[in-house]
């Protein structure tokens, strides 16, 4: 059985039908448009057809996606949502490790984060989130960075920045079940509290600060809807990294944020996905001075 998704939070309500294999793209593209769910696809081998779901906290949301394209709506118990998931470890390459439940015994040469399932997205699997954490890994000082991570979910990528000596970090999510659980998830893994948890939506940011790396990984219409706040957030000669995009809107996403005057410092590819990794420029001497 082959699954791809884009992670439910805190499910509660279920709508699925079958679709056309060869279809999956289309269909991507038209969840893309309804923020408030999150899917997965089930291919079962042999079988022609693929099993669309999509989960959402309100009622609301799948009826109105059963009333656009057929199929069914169901309640979703969470234990029945916890069981699905699996509990092996997501690997960054030889950088981190992520549990998904607490243990005693550590690997000394591995940076180790617990991050429980079931609750936020970020498990660290999924392509969006792991080149994110690829990149976070590649970073080179850290000492004098601060992170502004924007839809933070499990807060998985904040918490990689605070491994990584981050000393200044934010992270926000909409959801504030998700802050919850990244609060939660901080409290597992470090001693002491160092970063802000907020809740905010990102379309109403308004940061006096700016951070020297600002991560988002969201729906590519939330990127680009709210391209001037998330490129406001960014430090002068600070970076922005953009996840959660598909090819097909890749596109979009770079005229967005080219019209915001950033730098497109590099665009990597996984599958249907892409990140894209931006600049912005130190203001001229001219410039300050006039
Ligand atoms: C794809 S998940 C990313 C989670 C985590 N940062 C990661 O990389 O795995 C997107 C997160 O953004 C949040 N989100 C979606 N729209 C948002 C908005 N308009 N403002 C703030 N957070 C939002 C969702 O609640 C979800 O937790």
């Amino acid at each position: 059985m082959n699954k791809r998704s884009n992670l439910p939070v805190r499910p509660t309500w279920c709508w699925r039908r079958w679709i056309v294999s060869g279809q999956e793209d289309l269909w991507i593209e038209r969840l893309q448009s309804h923020a408030d769910i999150n899917w997965v696809m089930t291919e079962k081998p042999g079988c022609v057809r693929i099993l669309l779901e999509a989960y959402a906290r309100k009622p609301a949301a799948v009826t109105a996606l059963a009333h656009t394209f057929g199929g069914k709506v169901r309640r979703v118990q969470a234990a029945e949502w916890v069981g699905t998931q699996t509990a092996a470890p997501t690997r960054i390459g030889t950088h981190l490790e992520i549990i998904h439940a607490p243990t005693r015994t550590r690997q000394p040469t591995t940076h180790r984060l617990c991050i429980p399932h079931g609750v936020a997205f970020g498990s660290g699997d999924h392509a969006t989130t792991h080149m994110l954490l690829g990149a976070l890994f590649k970073h080179g000082d850290w000492s004098h960075t601060s992170v502004l991570d924007l839809g933070t979910g499990s807060g998985v990528l904040a918490l990689a920045a605070r491994l990584l000596g981050a000393h200044k970090i934010v992270a926000t999510d909409f959801d504030p079940e998700a802050v919850r659980t990244a609060r939660q998830n901080e409290t597992l893994n470090f001693s002491t509290p160092l970063i802000r948890w907020q809740c905010a939506d990102v379309k109403k940011l308004r940061s006096p600060a700016r951070h020297d790396l600002v991560l988002a990984n969201l729906f590519s219409g939330i990127l680009g809807e709210a391209a001037p706040q998330i490129a406001g957030s960014v430090a002068m000669g600070g970076q922005l990294w953009l996840s959660g995009i598909l090819r097909t809107q890749e596109q979009e996403v770079t005229a967005a944020y080219r019209a915001q005057k950033l730098t497109l410092t590099r665009a990597l590819h996984r599958g249907k996905w892409v990140m894209l990794q931006w600049q912005k420029k130190l203001k001229s001497r001219r410039a300050i001075s006039t």
